[in-house]
């Protein structure tokens, strides 16, 4: 029976994680440390609030004495590791927060384990699994193989190249001091909880509103898309049958431009609207809503600086050790996460209009932060 402390289990990927732990592994603990900053949100653990299992702390993992008193305290044995800075525009306008959460951070949580775990409890039983991105190995091009675990590093933004120091870093603590961790490199995700500033809710969102949807420099930027669901599975995996000091990269062997997948996007949203006089009701802006085509809303801007062309990944590796399959189809998945969006409006709603702010003020109690040790509860417990 693994006790978990999941970091950034209020964000996309974490939250996800949280749901399906629950479901697969009922009775587990899992503690949620989360500082909820603008991407994190509480709402999207309203499903499992009051789940006995469940601990929701709010806290920041740049606190060493917090995690270690968190650690001992509910006797943990396991960090899934997802909380970061993570989007690449961001990173571009403002990159010493990534530094902060992405490199001290993950090295406050490497020196806490370190602490309880092989200082204080000298135990083995441990791990510490480190999520991370394909973006550290740079850029392809198109003909280039997939980034595979042996790939160089060579990040292009402050972010990936924030997420390639906490990577080496979670490395140099398993040589050095024995930690038991694991790292995966995954590509991008989709689905559920996906906050509306990433590409795929971005353009939903858009689309449903009858805004622009802006596509960067000509949209022949490849990605390899992984349903979220499959990510978590991936990591599940990972932790129940990886090795330590191992890496394994996570992908969805679904390679898609921008412009394919915006297009695939506006193909869905014509077709579920031409069906559905209710969503024509719901949804008076969009341009299907009037039999017309979403296509007609996308507007190509300016690339952004050092705009990595193309990912690809190999993931051989896990495939072969632990019987990882990506199981989730694009087209399929992206018809689920669009039907997500339409199902769940009040939640990105609220993250959009800023009513999640006074909504989180009337749910839950203030967060005391004190500069040490547990602090109290608040949220889903
Ligand atoms: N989203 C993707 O496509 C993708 C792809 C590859 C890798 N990753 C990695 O997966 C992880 C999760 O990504 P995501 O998309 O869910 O991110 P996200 O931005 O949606 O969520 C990050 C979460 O971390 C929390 N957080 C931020 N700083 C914190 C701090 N100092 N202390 C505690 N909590 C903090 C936020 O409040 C938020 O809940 C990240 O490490 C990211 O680098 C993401």
């Amino acid at each position: 029976m693994a006790r978990l402390l999941v970091t950034g289990g209020a964000g996309f990927i974490g939250v996800n994680f949280v749901h399906h732990w629950l479901a697969a592994h009922p009775g587990q603990r899992v503690v949620v440390l989360d500082a909820l900053t603008y991407a994190g949100n509480l709402k999207s653990l309203e499903p499992v609030r009051g789940r006995p299992e469940l601990r929701f702390e709010h806290g920041n993992i740049c606190d060493t004495e917090r995690v270690a008193a968190l650690l001992r305290e509910e006797r943990l044995d396991t960090i899934v590791h997802f909380a970061a800075e993570s989007h690449v525009d961001r990173s571009i306008h403002g990159p010493d927060a990534f530094v902060e959460t992405n490199v001290v951070g993950t090295h406050a949580l490497l020196k806490a384990a370190r602490t309880v775990w092989i200082k204080e409890q000298g135990t083995a039983a441990h791990r510490f699994h480190h999520v991370s991105t394909d973006e550290v190995y740079g850029s392809l091009e198109a003909d280039d193989p997939a980034f595979h675990e042996r790939t160089p590093y060579a990040p292009s933004s402050p972010y990936s190249a924030s997420k390639a120091a906490s990577d080496h870093l979670v490395r140099a603590y398993h040589c050095t001091f024995g930690l038991n961790v694991t790292t995966s490199n995954c590509s991008n995700n989709y689905g559920p909880y996906h906050f509306p500033e990433k590409l795929i809710p971005l353009m939903i969102v858009n689309i449903l509103e009858g805004r622009a949807l802006p596509v960067y420099g000509d949209g022949r930027n490849v990605r390899d898309w992984l349903h979220v669901t499959d990510h978590c599975r991936g990591i599940e995996l990972i932790l129940a049958r990886g090795s330590p000091g191992e890496v394994y990269n996570i992908g969805g062997g679904q390679e898609c431009a921008n412009i394919d997948l915006v297009r695939t996007l506006c193909g869905i949203v014509d077709q579920r609207l031409a069906a559905d006089g209710g969503l024509r009701e719901r949804f008076p802006a969009c341009p299907a809503a009037r039999g017309e085509r979403c296509e007609s809303l996308i507007t190509f801007v300016a690339d952004r600086p050092g705009h990595d062309r193309r990912y690809a990944i190999d993931c051989g590796k896990i495939e072969r050790a632990l019987g990882y399959r990506a199981r989730l189809a694009l087209d399929a998945g992206l018809r689920q996460t669009f039907d997500w969006y339409v199902s769940n409006e009040p939640w990105w709603r609220t993250v959009l209009d800023g009513s999640y702010q006074s909504w989180i003020q009337t749910h839950y109690s203030p967060v005391a932060t004190p500069a040490s040790g547990v602090a109290r509860t608040t949220g889903p417990s």
